[in-house]
């Protein structure tokens, strides 16, 4: 039987990860076990940078960014600046099982979510609309938490890999920024053969390098899951040393079942289900 395992990034993932532990402990599929946990994340009302209550754009309206991607079958779902639902990942998940195309986008990937039969919701939550409030009266105070995506990766008994991830995007951002979480190989990447890969933070740097496609390449390539994450992270500082403190963060899994994280904030907790409890751990700085 192939090692069954999830990780989410933050310490929100340990919750994330919980629910994906219930759903691959009773021989669940690796697909259940990302949206199901993403799921617990977007519906958290605690968690300000994801699903209900996340961050609106600088007019006020909240903007979704999510995907969906199958390690075996390459098969992708993702919706950007998703507007009206509350649970982007699973929209996502329907655009890779039921629609001809990988991405949607804006109104086209609402009208999609109405005719899939998802129910109209209200994403703004009264905190929300608090922080936005603050911010229209002081734009310089910006939020601790700009950009916190869930990326949550999982293997399955039947050593499936799946990679998801989910956000409101930058805080304020201009609307239809899209950042780097409905972008395959940038803010997700599974391939079975060698792993797979989400990040979260500055999705406009992220981008630039699609870190997660390139952190699959340095598995295959012959690194563990941890020195993938790390030499990521280390090319970009490489090649952009004034970028030192920008706030980029990795979590990878490699094709059989270990992990690995990297960051260059002071450290970056992330949750772990590999069998037992779900747990908080952290790295530092690289
Ligand atoms: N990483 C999320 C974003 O920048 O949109």
């Amino acid at each position: 039987m192939a090692k069954i395992i999830a990780i989410a990034t933050w310490d929100f993932g340990k919750a994330a990860v919980a629910k994906s532990g219930e759903i691959l402990a009773t021989g669940g599929t690796a697909i259940d076990a990302v949206e199901k946990g993403i799921n617990v994340a977007e519906l958290d009302t605690n968690i300000v940078s994801v699903g209900y209550g996340g961050m609106p754009n600088a007019t006020g309206e909240m903007e979704f960014d999510a995907a969906i991607m199958n390690g075996r079958t390459h098969a992708v779902g993702s919706v950007a600046t998703l507007t009206g639902y509350s649970r982007p990942i699973s929209v996502a998940r329907a655009v890779m099982e039921k629609c001809q195309h990988s991405m949607l986008v804006g109104d086209g990937a609402r009208k999609f979510a109405t005719e899939q039969g998802f129910a109209i919701e209200e994403t703004l939550s009264e905190e929300s609309k608090k922080k936005y409030s603050l911010w229209l009266a002081d734009k310089n105070a910006k939020p601790e938490f700009m950009h916190d995506t869930i990326g949550l990766l999982a293997m399955d008994c039947r050593g499936e890999l799946v990679a998801g991830c989910s956000t409101s995007g930058m805080a304020f951002k201009h609307p239809g920024r899209v950042g780097d979480s409905p972008l395959i190989g940038s803010g997700l990447y599974a391939d079975i053969e060698a792993g797979a890969a989400a990040a979260t933070g500055n999705g406009d740097e992220i981008l630039k390098f699609c870190m997660s496609f390139l952190t699959v390449e340095f598995m295959r390539n012959g690194d563990s899951a941890m020195q993938a994450c790390q030499n990521v992270i280390k090319r970009f500082v490489a090649q952009h040393p004034e970028k030192i403190n920008e706030d980029v963060n990795l979590i990878a899994l490699s094709a059989d079942g270990h992990y690995g994280a990297a960051t260059l904030r002071d450290s970056f907790a992330f949750g772990l289900w590999d069998g037992a409890q779900a747990r908080c751990q952290s790295v530092k700085r690289i």
